[in-house]
């Protein structure tokens, strides 16, 4: 009789979406609102992200918020999804620690599951949902090329395209791969992100969860085409507006988030109707 073969266990997906921080470089509008709460074209930035998240079947997200804009968050997504089979729920970071720290919040919600993280300002064109669905052990990232890779995470490859050094804003050029917004981990980042000291900029980065994987050599890097965009200044902000509505990316919402929206717009027109009266 052959060895039986023990399949590892399939873990399922949960959803990190990280929409805190400060977003000094969008003062003074996120003075009263939270970067992820203004609009990008005809939708709220949140909902780039989240729709990433919906179309890869991704059930149970976790949206890490600053304590100031906790009850604006709640307002808007509170209940949106509930009854489309969609559980949303909050934890509120107190001060803005950095992005691997929405793992150690997460702890509790990730549970024994693998976990799909975004960030709450970047929206993608591709939606990358076979890459999710498939996902099963290590890290996933996924980069692309750009004109000012100083400002990112960055990804350097050998000739064989391995990826083989990876570098938070780095000071000289190491490579034009910018590490994204979407990071695929398994369960085993709960623990690599506890152990993460502060940076010099005083952050726990989600770089060195991506390099704890790939010195365990279970990092997998995917380049892409499609756009990207990184909305944390007025230009970007601009710019992400209107490639939204060229390409019609709000257009493509998945279906549940496109109708819980427009359910959501047709309560507040009944609302606003009541207060006239
Ligand atoms: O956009 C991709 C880049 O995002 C990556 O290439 C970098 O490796 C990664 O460190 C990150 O760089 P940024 O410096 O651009 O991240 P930023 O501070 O803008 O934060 C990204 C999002 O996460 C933003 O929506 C705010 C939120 N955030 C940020 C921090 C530091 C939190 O929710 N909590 C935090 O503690």
């Amino acid at each position: 009789m052959g060895e039986e073969i023990i399949k590892p266990k399939r873990r399922k997906m949960k959803g990190i979406v990280l929409a805190g921080g400060t977003a000094t470089r969008l003062f003074p509008m996120t003075a009263t609102t939270s970067k992820q709460l203004l609009p990008v074209y005809d939708r709220q930035m949140i909902f780039y992200p989240l729709n990433t998240l919906i179309k890869a079947g991704i059930k149970n997200i976790l949206i890490i918020v600053a304590p100031e804009h906790s009850g604006q968050f709640l307002n808007l997504l509170g209940s949106l999804l509930k009854k489309h089979g969609i559980h949303i729920t909050f934890e509120v970071q107190s001060t803005p620690k950095g992005l691997a720290e929405a793992l150690t919040l997460g702890e509790n919600h990730v549970g024994d599951d693998n976990v799909a993280l975004i960030l709450g300002d970047n929206i993608f064109e591709d939606d990358f949902v076979k890459q999710i669905k498939d996902f099963r052990s290590g890290g996933h990232i996924f980069a692309k090329k750009v004109p000012d890779p100083e400002r990112f995470g960055v990804v350097k490859f050998n000739k064989n395209n391995r990826a083989i050094e990876i570098v938070e804003k780095p000071k000289a050029w190491i490579s034009d791969y910018a590490v994204t917004g979407l990071y695929l981990y398994d369960n085993d980042c709960v623990n690599i992100a506890k152990n993460i000291k502060p940076s010099e900029r005083g952050e726990v980065e989600i770089t060195e969860v991506n390099k704890a994987y790939l010195k365990k050599k279970s990092l997998e890097v995917t380049i892409f085409e499609g756009q990207w965009l990184d909305a944390g200044t007025p230009d970007s902000l601009l710019e992400a507006g209107l490639i939204v509505k060229e390409k019609g990316i709000s257009k493509n919402f998945h279906p549940i988030l496109d109708q819980a929206i427009n359910e959501f717009n047709e309560e507040l027109k009944i609302l606003s109707k009541k207060k006239l009266n």
